[in-house]
């Protein structure tokens, strides 16, 4: 898994039970393909996924996790352990949403990386920058600060999306250019933070769609993509994965 294209998909808040059925049936009826595919879905929604993806090579994801442990009186959370249970196999971690609308921050992300592992998730660490750090001339620096909590993990196996703010959910991509220098970026960070044997996947995220998947996909660097609204309608995810073999 770690040399293959990873294709991501993120509902957010989005789905309904019989919706989530469709497009789970159509992601399992997809041909094989060489790339990691999965979904994070709504926390409600997990079982459904898993039951409907059972023995099919689409990963679940959940969206987030609690900073807290396995159990206890934590009203409202749900514990990487029982993400675990409830067959999930990815996490997102630090979603510019999560930061922006609930202050997620390195110390925070620190602790939910180490419950994920410790239950055998994989997490998928997001960072990016917003469009007023970038045109001040600081998104190497504010993606440097974001992936500075990976110094004390000791994590060997690391999954970053790359997820331009001002490209999440506007149709406003980043260039191949600013990509393939992002990408870079991170690679030599996590090197140098994690050592050189440290297993990398660098994925993009921000506006993929059908028709700039192939293009993004071909960067040097680009390991995959984090896919939001296209990953909603199922013909749109399929030309993405498709585009990532
Ligand atoms: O997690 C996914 C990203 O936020 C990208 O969302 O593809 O709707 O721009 P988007």
């Amino acid at each position: 898994m770690w040399q293959q294209k990873w294709v991501m998909g993120n509902w957010k808040m989005n789905g309904r039970q019989a919706a989530n059925a469709a497009l789970l049936s159509a992601l399992r009826a997809l041909p094989a393909s060489d790339a990691l595919v999965g979904v994070a879905v709504p926390a409600v929604y997990i079982t459904q996924a898993a039951a409907a993806l059972a023995d099919s090579a689409v990963w679940v994801g959940a969206q987030d996790v609690s900073r807290f442990g396995d159990n206890g009186a934590y009203t409202g959370e749900v514990s990487a352990a029982m993400l675990a249970d409830a067959g999930v196999q990815f996490v997102l971690l630090g979603h510019s949403e999560r930061r922006q609308y609930f202050g997620e921050d390195n110390v925070l992300l620190q602790t939910k990386w180490q419950h994920a592992v410790a239950a055998g998730l994989v997490p998928i660490l997001c960072v990016g920058e917003t469009l007023t750090q970038r045109e001040a001339g600081e998104a190497e620096a504010v993606v440097a600060e974001q992936l500075s909590l990976l110094a004390a993990l000791k994590a060997d196996t690391v999954a970053v999306a790359y997820e331009p703010v001002w490209a999440i959910g506007t149709g406003q991509v980043a260039t191949v250019a600013q990509i393939g220098d992002m990408h870079g970026f991170i690679y030599r960070q996590i090197l140098s933070l994690c050592g050189e044997s440290a297993k990398i996947r660098v994925l993009y995220g921000g506006s993929v769609n059908a028709e700039n998947a192939a293009a993004i996909l071909a960067v040097p660097g680009v390991d995959g993509a984090l896919v939001g609204g296209a990953s909603l309608q199922a013909a749109a995810f399929a030309t993405i994965i498709d585009a990532a073999q």
